[in-house]
């Protein structure tokens, strides 16, 4: 073999440590996305028994529509959804129009927060310090594609994380214990927090970690501690959580209205819907 063709072997085998490499090590250069549903609550505001995200709408159960719009997102690789460890239901959400992203981890806690915190530590195997992992309620099923890709984008460069939120449009009165007004709170910079809250994996298992269980209701909560200041990003009244029975009526409204104008969208051709 000439000195071309050495120079040639040379370079393929270059070539392919460089690709093998780099395919070994891209998770890491490159933050990747993934999505983590705390779905281990027992809903006991809500009542009735059955766990609320086990609750039907639509033909389906309230745990498939929070699921949908993340595990439709073309940047989310997976979807983690947190349960209690003695779950039977979850195969009635599975579906496939999810796609073969979901899964389940049976690692639920006795808070949101714990359930959140053992399901990050069960996955710490698939996912890199700094990737992005957004938290989502199971009890928000009207998350619309829009808002989440407008956290996905207002966030993609940020060093602290953030979350969906929407200012607080009524006048705020806290009571005393008569149920009397105490004082009128005023709304000028309030907010109120939604999911999927957005912060890269390692951020979020330091903020867990620090706080205890039941010290946080939300991940944003946590990670303030830290000293970091979260983004707000706006969010849309329609990404309710479902707490109370009245809310599942006002939800299933929400997403009729969204699947009509879909459908009269896609008949006219208009994207826009
Ligand atoms: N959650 C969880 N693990 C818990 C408690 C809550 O994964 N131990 C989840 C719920 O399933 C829900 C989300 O956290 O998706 C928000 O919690 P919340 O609306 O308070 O639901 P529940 O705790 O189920 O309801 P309640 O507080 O009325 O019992
Ligand atoms: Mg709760």
């Amino acid at each position: 073999m000439g000195l071309g063709g050495l120079r040639f072997k040379g370079m393929t085998i270059l070539r392919r440590w460089y690709n093998y490499l780099l395919r070994l090590y891209s998770p890491y250069l490159v933050p990747r996305y993934f999505a983590l549903v705390p779905a281990a609550g027992s809903g006991s505001r809500f009542g009735n028994g059955t766990p609320k995200q086990y609750w039907t709408l639509g033909g389906k159960p309230l745990l498939y529509h929070a699921l949908r719009e993340l595990a439709a997102h073309r940047f989310i690789d997976q979807v983690f959804v947190v349960l209690a460890p003695d779950d039977a239901q979850f195969s009635s959400v599975a579906s496939e129009t999810l796609g073969g992203k979901i899964r389940p981890l049976f690692c639920g806690g006795q808070t949101r927060a714990a359930s959140v915190h053992n399901g990050l530590l069960a996955v710490r195997d698939a996912v890199a310090n700094d990737d992005w992992m957004l938290v989502h309620d199971a009890a928000r099923p009207c998350l619309s594609a829009g808002a989440l890709e407008r956290l996905i984008h207002e966030l993609a460069a940020d060093e602290a994380g953030g979350l969906l939120a929407i200012p607080v449009a009524d006048t705020l009165k806290r009571s005393d214990d008569q149920a009397r007004v105490a004082a009128t709170v005023h709304r000028d910079g309030l907010w109120q927090a939604q999911t999927p809250q957005m912060f890269r994996y390692s951020v979020l298992c330091a903020a867990l970690d620090a706080c205890g269980p039941a010290a946080v209701t939300d991940e944003a909560g946590a990670v303030e501690k830290l000293g970091l200041k979260p983004k707000l990003v706006m969010g849309e009244a329609r990404n309710l959580k479902v707490t109370y029975p009245d809310d599942l009526e006002l939800a299933a409204l929400i997403l009729e209205n969204a699947w009509t104008s879909q459908e009269r969208g896609a008949a006219t051709g208009d994207k826009s819907q």
